[in-house]
């Protein structure tokens, strides 16, 4: 059975290690999910052509939370009491990574989000890891990138209210903007899958800001850039990396030129590691470049797979303290320990988008 590999290995019963994955594969985050479950696919293929893991094939079972709130609680409670388990893989969007947290925890199941960069979601408990750095970080190197890059001291926030995320980016970049003597000239909200932003960016666009904070979602950011550029707001406008995915191009089109973002890593950053990934991802994925939660996928369960092998074993607290452990771990995504709060430390990018392009243009270390 274990020869057959993971496509073909249904009901496990025993024979397999099954890893369970909650993302959002369709509705208004689609290709968060949609990156994250490609990359950990393929993490996952790649594990048992070389074997699998204590002797076994991996199994992954992937729940779709339609990207909505509420979900997520549900996805994850079934792939632990009905379908086993042994831990859980997700989520991108920090919301709800911060529902699912909680039914890991309690049921002593660990589970590795990939890309949730909100704090709170890791201090659920001792059970809750991540792969990607923390907000406080990107809050921070983005006020050094508005002070720094862009020299606007002068700076409008626009920020999605519905979102853990957003909320929590905005209050991270304010703290160090202040502190670098920048003043926010406007500060306005939004709910995530508003469609219309005239009223907050008139009233932006009178404020007369150097630049425009947006830390929210792709699919609400470009329809944001458009109304902008319609309004004839032309600062740039910059956020982090709920920014990332093609879609913001295919909205925005060219109302997203000459604006930025900061995000996990970029496909021409130009590592080794990076490079060969973006092959096997192309080859595996119709020639499909691999964006950031693509790599973070495949990383987190990179990530969990060495975690089983150190602890001999996939019972819950012993895996977790494996987890816990690890140190050094040579991701795609770059170099990267955990801390004593279970987050990633490594470095993050910045990408400008020109000609309908996202450009690698620096990273930042921790
Ligand atoms: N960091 C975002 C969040 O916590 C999700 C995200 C990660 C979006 C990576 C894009 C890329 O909600």
């Amino acid at each position: 059975i274990a020869a057959l590999g993971l496509t073909n290995c249904k009901q496990g019963g025993g024979d397999t290690i099954k890893v369970g994955e909650f993302a959002s594969l369709t509705g208004k985050e689609a290709t968060f999910g949609t990156s994250s479950h490609e990359g950990t696919l393929l993490a996952i293929e790649e594990i048992n052509a070389a074997g699998g893991v204590l002797g076994k094939q991996l199994e992954l079972l992937t729940e779709d939370n339609q990207s909505k709130a509420g979900e997520s609680t549900n996805a994850v409670n079934k792939l632990i009491s009905k379908d086993g388990v042994v831990a859980i893989l997700g989520e991108v969007a920090s919301s709800r990574s911060f529902e699912a947290a909680p039914v890991c925890r309690d049921n002593s199941i660990p589970m590795i989000s990939p890309a949730s960069t909100n704090p709170s979601v890791t201090e659920v408990g001792d059970f809750i890891f991540r792969a990607c750095f923390t907000d406080p970080f990107q809050g921070a190197a983005l006020a050094n990138f508005a002070t720094g890059e862009l020299k606007a001291t002068q700076v409008a926030m626009l920020t999605d209210v519905k979102s853990d995320y957003s909320k929590g980016l905005a209050k991270f970049f304010k703290e160090k903007f202040l502190a670098n003597g920048g003043t926010l000239v406007t500060e306005l909200d939004y709910n995530g899958g508003d469609k219309e932003f005239k009223a907050q960016l008139t009233t932006i666009k009178n404020s007369n800001p150097q630049a425009v904070f947006v830390p929210g979602y792709y699919t609400d950011v470009a329809l944001i850039a458009r109304q902008a550029k319609d309004l004839g707001l032309n600062v740039p406008l910059f956020g982090g990396d709920g920014w990332e995915s093609n879609v913001l191009l295919d909205i925005g089109k060219e109302a997203m030129n000459g604006h930025y973002f900061s995000t996990h890593c970029a496909a021409d950053q130009g590592t080794p590691k990076m490079t060969a990934f973006v092959e096997s991802y192309k080859k595996r994925f119709n020639g499909k470049t691999p964006d950031a939660m693509a790599v973070l996928g495949y990383d987190s369960a990179m990530l969990l797979a060495d975690a089983m092998k150190r602890a001999g074993t996939t019972e819950g607290p012993k895996l977790r303290d494996a987890i816990a452990a690890t140190k050094d771990f040579e991701g795609v995504s770059g170099k990267f320990s955990l801390n004593e709060n279970r987050d990633a430390v490594k470095a993050l990018v910045f990408i400008k988008i020109e000609d309908g392009q996202f450009r690698y243009t620096a990273t930042v270390n921790p």
